[in-house]
């Protein structure tokens, strides 16, 4: 039976030990206003109202870190810690593995810690509606190149079809798990999904859903926070 109606299971991938910030912390564990870009996620995630649990992937030795001492304390009952592999496709696999019963999957980067419950809705609605593999996109603003090994142009796509890609990413459970059964390595786990030549449908992405990634970015998302934005998103 093909029950679109089934559970919903985050997955956040937080298992890198990438310090890109320049923060002394893996990303996912500096703190935007006294709480973790990981607790803010996961914690919207479930306040969103459209996921049933989420599956933090951690570093192998931070394996024993308890729900409670990574999100907040009524959000704890409802998510489940585990432990990474070597390359993100790893983590993403042991993520799955702890997600049986699921009908659907979002993977959702730590990172993205401003993400509205709005974006969550619209990518589970997708689900629900009959798509397999769902991501959320912006239109890019800047021309974007291609250029070969030294850095000579190669091309111009034409802008209007391209697309930013953000999280969180909503798969058939079944579909992901097929995709990333072999994957080496991959930073999106919708490419993997085009690999199997299956479908990929795009929705309506949120600015607020932007990577935290350098320190513009952590200044930026201090900002928004300070000026109330997506508090009086949040539930
Ligand atoms: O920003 P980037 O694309 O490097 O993010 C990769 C994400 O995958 C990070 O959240 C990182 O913690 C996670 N990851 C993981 N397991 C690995 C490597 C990366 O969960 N082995």
């Amino acid at each position: 039976m093909n029950d679109r109606n089934g559970p919903v299971v985050g997955i956040v991938p937080a298992a890198g030990r990438g310090v890109r910030l320049g923060e002394p912390l893996p990303k996912a564990f500096v703190e935007l206003e006294g709480r973790t870009m990981l607790a803010r996620s996961v914690e919207a995630m479930l306040a969103s109202g459209v996921v049933d649990r989420v599956v933090i992937v951690v570093p192998p030795e931070s394996a024993g870190t308890t729900a409670t001492r990574l999100v907040g304390e009524s959000f704890a009952a409802r998510v489940q810690v585990v432990a990474g592999g070597t390359e993100r496709a790893d983590s993403v696999r042991a993520g799955l593995a702890a997600a049986p019963g699921a009908r659907f999957v979002l993977v959702h980067d730590a990172a993205r810690a401003l993400t509205p419950a709005g974006l969550f809705v619209r990518v589970v609605d997708a689900l629900r509606a009959g798509c397999d593999a769902v991501i959320p996109v912006l239109p890019v603003a800047d021309t974007i190149k291609s250029v070969d090994d030294v850095g000579i142009v190669t091309g111009t796509p034409d802008r209007s079809r391209l697309r930013a890609v953000q999280t969180p990413q909503g798969f058939d459970v079944d579909l992901l798990s097929r995709a990333n059964r072999d994957a080496a390595d991959a930073t999106d786990d919708a490419g993997l999904v085009e690999r199997l030549g299956e479908q990929v449908t795009t929705v309506a992405g949120d600015p607020l859903a932007f990577k935290i990634t350098t320190p513009l970015d952590l200044v930026l998302a201090r900002a928004v926070l300070a000026s109330g934005v997506p508090a009086e998103k949040e539930m």
